[in-house]
C-alpha cells in the first residue's frame, strides 16, 4: 500500500452531525523506534506490546459548518472536562498533516472531549493513546460517510493517521503485538502504519504483565521530536538502526519458542541502547534518575536469586516498565510491592498488562 490509497475521491453519504467515542490504549515498545525521517517515517522497524489499563477515551462530536469550506479548521478541545487551549496547537498540526486524507475535516466544527485512565502528570506519554483515539474517531466518521470500507482498511488507515500525529501511536490500534516499519522478515510490514504481528506467539507471552513504576512524574525533559532529531548525524545511528532490525529478527524466533531469558536479553538491551543513544547525542541527555538505576539493579539481583523471569524496559524517561509472565506473576508482584515501590514517586505505580487494542464506545 502507498499513501495514495488513503486518499478519498468522494463520500457516498452526507451527514449533518453526530458523535463517536473510542477508547485507545498506550503501548510499550520491545524493539524501540528512535530516529525518524520526515512525516514520522521510522528509521527502523519497531515492535510493541499493546497495553490494556493505560488508555485514552475520546469523544468526537461534529456538526456541519454553516459556511462549508471556509478553509479553517474549527474545533474545541476539552481535557478531563476542561477547555484546554494549550493542547490545541498539537491538534492543529495533526489536522494540517492529515487534511489530504480526511477531506471532511474542514466541513465540520468538532468538539473533542478526551480523558486518560492514568494521571496526566504521571510521566506516561499520552500521545500514543490520545492520537490513536482521535484517529479512530475520524475513521469512524469516514466509515459513516463511506460505509463500504473494510475492517482491514479501517484499521490500516486509523494507524496511518495516528502515525502522522505521533509515530508510536500507530502501534495502538490493534493488539496484542504490533510491528511498525518495514522489516524483511515480517510480511506486509510497512513504514506507513502498524500491523498486528502475523506469526506464532508462544503461550509464555500471552497475558504478559507490565507494572509501570512511576519514578519521575515531571514534564518531559526532551520532547520526542527533539529526541528523534538527535539521531540525525548521530555517530552511532546507522549501527543502531541495523541493530534494531537484527533484534526484531531475533525476537521473531523468541516469540515462537517462548525463550524468556532470550526475550529479557533483547528487551533490556533495547531499553539501555535507547538511553545510550540519548547519552551519546549532541546535546546529550540522561533521562534515567538514581531510582531508575536502583530499580534496575534490584531487578537483576532478584532475577539472579529467584530464577524468575522478571525484566524491564524503559521509554524516553525515568519510569521503569517491569515485564513478567502470567505464571510467575504472584511472586514477582510480591517482590515489586515489597522492594521496588519504595523507589516510586509517592509510591505510585500502575498495574498494566498486554491488551487487545482499541474499542469503540
Ligand atoms: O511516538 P514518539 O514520537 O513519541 O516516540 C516514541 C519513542 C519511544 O517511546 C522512546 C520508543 C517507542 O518505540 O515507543
Amino acid at each position: 500500500m502507498t499513501e495514495n490509497q488513503f486518499l478519498i475521491a468522494n463520500y457516498q453519504n452526507k451527514i449533518k452531525q453526530g458523535s463517536v467515542t473510542w477508547k485507545s490504549p498506550s503501548n510499550i515498545a520491545l524493539v524501540k523506534y528512535w530516529g525518524k525521517k520526515d512525516d514520522q517515517i521510522p528509521e527502523n522497524p519497531s515492535i510493541s506490546f499493546t497495553l490494556d489499563a493505560c488508555r485514552t477515551t475520546t469523544t468526537l462530536s461534529f456538526s456541519e459548518k454553516e459556511k462549508i469550506k471556509d478553509d479553517e479548521f474549527s474545533f474545541d478541545l476539552f481535557f478531563e472536562g476542561k477547555l484546554k487551549e494549550d493542547f490545541k496547537p498539537k491538534i492543529l498540526t495533526f489536522f494540517k498533516r492529515i487534511e489530504a486524507y480526511v477531506p471532511f475535516l474542514k466541513d465540520y466544527h468538532f468538539k473533542i472531549e478526551t480523558s486518560n485512565s492514568f494521571p496526566h502528570s504521571s510521566g506516561i506519554a499520552s500521545s500514543a493513546s490520545g492520537m490513536s483515539a482521535l484517529a479512530l474517531c475520524l475513521m469512524d466518521i469516514e466509515k459513516q460517510l463511506n460505509p463500504d470500507i473494510s475492517d482491514d482498511y479501517f484499521n490500516k488507515k486509523a494507524s496511518f493517521l495516528a502515525r502522522l500525529g505521533s509515530g508510536s501511536a500507530c502501534r495502538s490500534i490493534e493488539g496484542d503485538l504490533v510491528v511498525w516499519g518495514k522489516h524483511d522478515e515480517v510480511e506486509e510490514s510497512s513504514d506507513l502504519y502498524g500491523i498486528k504481528y502475523p506469526y506464532q506467539v508462544h503461550d509464555n507471552f500471552k497475558k504478559y504483565h507490565d507494572t509501570i513504576l512511576l519514578v519521575d512524574k515531571g514534564q518531559k525533559q526532551v520532547s520526542s521530536t527533539v529526541g528523534h532529531n538527535l539521531m540525525h548525524g548521530h555517530p552511532f545511528a546507522s549501527k543502531r538502526f541495523e541493530q534494531a532490525n537484527e533484534n526484531l529478527s531475533k525476537l521473531i524466533d523468541v516469540l515462537k519458542s517462548g525463550d524468556l531469558n532470550a526475550f529479557i536479553e533483547i528487551i533490556e538491551s533495547e531499553a539501555l541502547t535507547l538511553h545510550a543513544m540519548m547519552m551519546t547525542s549532541l546535546p546529550y541527555f540522561i533521562l534515567m534518575k538514581p531510582n531508575t538505576l536502583e530499580i534496575i539493579n534490584k531487578i537483576w539481583e532478584f532475577r539472579q536469586e529467584s530464577g524468575l523471569h522478571i525484566g524491564f524496559t524503559l521509554d524516553a524517561g525515568a519510569n521503569v516498565h517491569v515485564l513478567y509472565p502470567e505464571n510467575e506473576a504472584v511472586q514477582i508482584y510480591e517482590f515489586i510491592k515489597n522492594e521496588l515501590v519504595a523507589y516510586c514517586k509517592n509510591g505510585h505505580y500502575i498495574c498494566d498488562r498486554i491488551g487487545f487494542g482499541a474499542q469503540k464506545g
